[in-house]
């Protein structure tokens, strides 16, 4: 595909852009909006609102970001290359995988690679891709752009691909949407979002890296509102709209959300950044139209010691409701999300709170389970997420990405890297009234083909059970597991998931080995472990073990896994997609989710077969299942002469 026509950007950008620009009358301002470059005069009122906030904020010890399951040596990838990893010096987060240098490279066969190619996730034909950018629903199709290397599978040159797709499931390629051809992007056309205005407008904000490697954040549209598959995009030619504030970092501001229309009638965005060298910040910006922006006193919110803030998404849930809100809601009965993407420890967090839209503030539910040292969005390989507000289903939807974790001249070989995770659904669990849930859209229902039920099969402790439906590729599983007590009166550490599905204890693991050969030299078991702590809680963690998913020792292969909420009148229940290396896992109905990215070598093709298990050493398991065949999707470039 060649890449489009932004080129042609301010020739007609004028004409085009009329019409947004007229839009302003109708919205009162607050404040004096000021022109980006302005706002640095601004910025000494900003810093001292950020230093009375931080120092309000520092009564509290300092938290540790990552409380991840504590590592384990089976876990823990062999001593990586100490070379400064890729996108680091470009100014962005790292972006490459670690070369495992110290370990021998496995003898991967094409056929090998080209089974690790997913059926139904969205990836690019070849090539490199990374965050999700800008989705949106336009006139019956809904758009994904995507960071993209169209010259290479490893990080680099990054455009905006673009595909579309009528039920975020089949997918149809586009000309790039926008490339690095200005010298305010000239380093990277990099991540951002969309906004749809109260008049069917629709406006990207971009973070570019100039010709002098600043961030920036640059307006663009599409050129024909008309075109249902928006082909071709401008770039404005006042660009950049924003730049870094003083005490900003000219390389720590970066991914711009969509807007969102506050009470006073104007707009905001927020932006992820760092101040102070640990706290990861969101700083909040104020327009009318789009072209000319304020800088807000102090910040969204701030969290000390969790670094630099990238791809922050802040959105609206609605406390007792089974749709999803428009970015732009505001009222009782409603929450909001903030959620980062940690630069540090490359993990995404959320936390639920509340949204104060006079002062810009927004104040966690749980200050313990803050943006950044409580829950994670996935547990799993997952980053740089996004939500958009679906208006033709009325549902706000993610998108993650995940990255690979073998090494680049696998990747150079196999010439492709990364896909994105099914999409979600995302709404508030109103039972507990603590987390989100995650479920994958409908949609990917319509993939299921047959399906085999099982019911009540019992699993001894340290047994395993074949389930025998074939070839277990490309799977939709839905599983119930029931536990009965063989012991009394026991108690056990609560040591999280453990040092995987080899690390037995009374009441787990348990639950499903997926991506698994007959003889089990490879699997990756999906498991619950209930802990009975001699504290009197029951917790229970929500797991994935990647550590025997693949013989080759030049892949990481982690235990992945956080706590999940079961409540008293639920039995444990679990939904895994399985798409060749793909296993994308929910715990009760969505609230912790696992991604696992992983490489066998064996469990391949019509090897590949899936197994119940129980580790535990105390209870017997009962489980129900139903599991789908899952049909591949239809992925494909467009053809211009076709008729849609
Ligand atoms: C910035 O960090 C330094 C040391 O880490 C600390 O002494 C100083 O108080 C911090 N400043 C603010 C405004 O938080
Ligand atoms: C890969 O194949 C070569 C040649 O057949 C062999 O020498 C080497 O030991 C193999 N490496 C591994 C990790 O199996
Ligand atoms: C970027 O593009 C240039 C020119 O096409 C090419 O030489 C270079 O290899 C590309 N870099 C990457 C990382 O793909
Ligand atoms: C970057 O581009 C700007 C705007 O065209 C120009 O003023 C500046 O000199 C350029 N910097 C470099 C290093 O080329
Ligand atoms: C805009 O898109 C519509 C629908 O695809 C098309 O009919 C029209 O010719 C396009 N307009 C321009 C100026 O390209
Ligand atoms: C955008 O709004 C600001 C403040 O209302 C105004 O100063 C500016 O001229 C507007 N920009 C354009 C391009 O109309
Ligand atoms: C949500 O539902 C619960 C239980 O039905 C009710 O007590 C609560 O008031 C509702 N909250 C809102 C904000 O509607
Ligand atoms: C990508 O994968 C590697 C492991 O191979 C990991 O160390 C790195 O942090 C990941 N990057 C992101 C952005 O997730
Ligand atoms: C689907 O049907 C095929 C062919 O009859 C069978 O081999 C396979 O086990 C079935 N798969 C499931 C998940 O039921
Ligand atoms: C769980 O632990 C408590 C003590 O903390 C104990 O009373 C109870 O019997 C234990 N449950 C089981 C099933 O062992
Ligand atoms: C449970 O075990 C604890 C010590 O492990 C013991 O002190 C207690 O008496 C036991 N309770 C019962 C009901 O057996
Ligand atoms: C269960 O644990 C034992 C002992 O650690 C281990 O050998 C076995 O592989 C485990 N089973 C599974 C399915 O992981």
């Amino acid at each position: 595909m060649e890449a489009s026509t932004s080129h042609d950007a301010e020739e007609n950008s004028a004409a085009f852009y009329a019409p947004l620009l007229d839009h302003r009358e109708a919205l009162a301002t607050r404040g004096k909006p000021v022109n980006g470059f302005a706002v640095i005069s601004a910025s000494v009122i900003f810093l001292l609102s950020l230093v009375t906030l931080i120092f309000n904020q520092s009564q509290e010890p300092l938290p540790t970001p990552n409380k991840g399951p504590s590592p384990s040596p089976t876990s823990k990838p062999a001593s990586f290359s100490k070379a400064l990893p890729r996108g680091v010096a470009e100014g962005v987060s790292s972006k490459s995988n670690p070369s495992l240098l110290d370990e021998v490279s496995f003898n991967w066969t094409n056929a090998m690679f080209a089974w690790q190619r997913t059926a139904y996730h969205f990836q690019p034909e070849k090539n490199w891709m990374n965050d999700p950018d800008g989705p949106l629903y336009h006139k019956g199709w809904y758009h994904l752009f995507y960071q993209y290397n169209p010259d290479s599978a490893i990080w680099g040159n990054i455009t905006w691909g673009h595909a579309v797709s009528r039920d975020l499931i089949h997918w149809l390629y586009l000309p790039l949407a926008m490339v690095p051809d200005r010298w305010y992007d000239i380093n990277g056309v990099w991540t951002g979002s969309a906004t749809l205005l109260l008049d069917g407008q629709i406006v990207v904000l971009y973070t570019g890296s100039t010709n002098e490697s600043v961030q920036v954040q640059n307006l663009a549209y599409p050129a024909n509102l008309s075109d249902p598959l928006l082909i071709d995009w401008l770039k404005y030619p006042g660009n950049p709209v924003i730049v870094h504030p003083t005490g900003i970092e000219y390389d720590e501001f970066r991914d711009p959300t969509t807007a969102w229309l506050a009470p006073d009638g104007t707009w905001r965005i927020t932006i992820g950044s760092r101040f102070n060298s640990t706290i990861g910040i969101s700083l909040v910006y104020q327009t009318t139209n789009f072209t000319d922006y304020e800088l807000l006193d102090g910040v969204l919110h701030a969290v000390p010691g969790t670094g630099m803030w990238e791809c922050v998404d802040f959105y609206p849930v609605a406390i007792n409701g089974s749709v999803g809100l428009d970015t732009s809601a505001f009222g009782p009965g409603i929450k909001h999300v903030l959620k980062a993407s940690l630069d540090d420890t490359k993990v995404d967090h959320y936390a639920l709170g509340t949204y104060d839209p006079v002062t810009d503030k927004w104040t966690p539910d749980n200050p313990k389970e803050d943006v950044g040292i409580g829950l994670k969005v996935d547990y799993g390989r997952y980053y740089a997420s996004k939500t958009f507000f679906d208006q033709h289903k009325q549902r706000r939807v993610l998108w993650g990405w995940i990255n690979e974790t073998d090494s680049e001249t696998d990747d150079l070989e196999k010439g492709w890297a990364s896909v994105q995770t099914i999409p979600r659904t995302v709404l508030f669990d109103s039972k507990t009234g603590t987390r989100l849930l995650q479920w994958p859209v409908e949609e990917v229902e319509s993939l299921r083909l047959n399906s085999t039920v099982f019911k009540e099969v019992l699993v001894e402790p340290g047994s395993v059970v074949p389930l025998d439906i074939g070839t277990a590729t490309q799977l939709d599983i839905l599983a119930e597991f029931d536990i009965e007590s063989l012991v009394s009166n026991t108690t056990d550490e609560d040591s999280d998931c453990g040092d995987g599905a080899v690390d037995r204890s009374t009441f787990g693991p348990f639950g499903v080995l997926v991506i698994a050969d007959d003889s089990l030299s490879e699997l990756t078991p999906v498991y619950f472990r209930p802990v009975n702590t001699s504290d009197g809680s029951l917790k229970t963690y929500f797991c994935a073990d990647e550590t025997r998913s693949s013989k080759a020792s030049d892949v990481l292969k982690e235990v992945y896994g956080g706590k999940v909420p079961v409540l008293d009148d639920e039995n444990y229940k679990m939904r895994v997609l399985v798409d060749h290396s793909i296993v994308e896992s929910f715990s009760q109905g969505g609230r912790t989710v696992i991604t696992s990215r992983i490489y066998p070598t064996e469990a391949i093709y019509g090897a590949a077969r899936v197994f119940l298990f129980n580790n535990a050493t105390g209870v017997n398991v009962k489980a129900t299942l139903e599991i789908w065949e899952v049909n591949s999707a239809f992925i494909r470039p467009y053809s211009f002469e076709e008729t849609l």
